[in-house]
């Protein structure tokens, strides 16, 4: 991993997962999806807002032809600390019943907002639900989720770029990165 750092909005961030280090991972990912949904036409269900830019990534290297779908939740408001509570902020546009679901998430921490999803979803009765997220905290966890697809484990520090953002702020950087001076 890069030992550098840049200043982005006056903040000393350090790089963490490089792009490079970022694409190759996605890439990798996206062919195993490929593989594993040779026959099947995938439903792209992505987590607003941290994986936008994932999902979009993602779903070019995955060749199954497949559709999209988004959904808010929010768990932490302007924070860095877990609220502990889930709501969803937009819903589904589409029905997933009998469709095979892949949950594309930026990452997980505590886990609260995955085990909600995956409990929401099979509600709506799709044939299948897998996780695929880029990032997985290194945090001592009570729920746990099944993931199929993942990106990187990291160290537990507030990550931000590539989509993830701290109260709003940082998204649009390229690697994943994190605050120095916070944790
Ligand atoms: P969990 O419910 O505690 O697993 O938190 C998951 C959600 O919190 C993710 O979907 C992110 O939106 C957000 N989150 C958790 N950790 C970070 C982080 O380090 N940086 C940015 N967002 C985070
Ligand atoms: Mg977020």
């Amino acid at each position: 991993m890069d030992e550098n750092s840049i200043i982005a909005d006056g903040v000393k961030i350090k790089v963490l997962i490089t792009r490079d280090e970022l694409l190759g991972k996605v890439k990798e990912l996206g062919e195993r999806i490929t593989r594993d949904y040779k026959d099947r036409r995938p439903i792209l269900i992505a987590i607003l807002r941290g994986s936008f830019i994932f999902v979009a990534d993602i779903c070019r290297e995955i060749k199954v032809p497949v559709i999209f779908d988004f959904m808010a939740v929010s768990s932490y408001g302007n924070s860095r600390a877990t609220s502990g509570v889930v709501r969803i902020t937009k819903d589904l546009d589409l029905n997933i019943e009998g469709k095979d679901v892949i949950i594309i998430e930026d990452i997980v921490d505590s886990g609260r907002t995955l085990n909600y999803l995956i409990k929401n979803l099979e509600a709506r009765n799709p044939r299948s639900i897998e996780v695929c997220a880029l990032l997985d905290k290194d945090v001592p966890r009570k729920i746990k989720n099944k993931i199929k697809y993942m990106g990187f484990k990291i160290p537990n520090k507030f990550v931000v770029g590539y989509g993830l953002d701290l109260a709003e702020k940082y998204r649009n950087l390229p690697f994943i990165g994190y605050i120095e001076n916070g944790s």
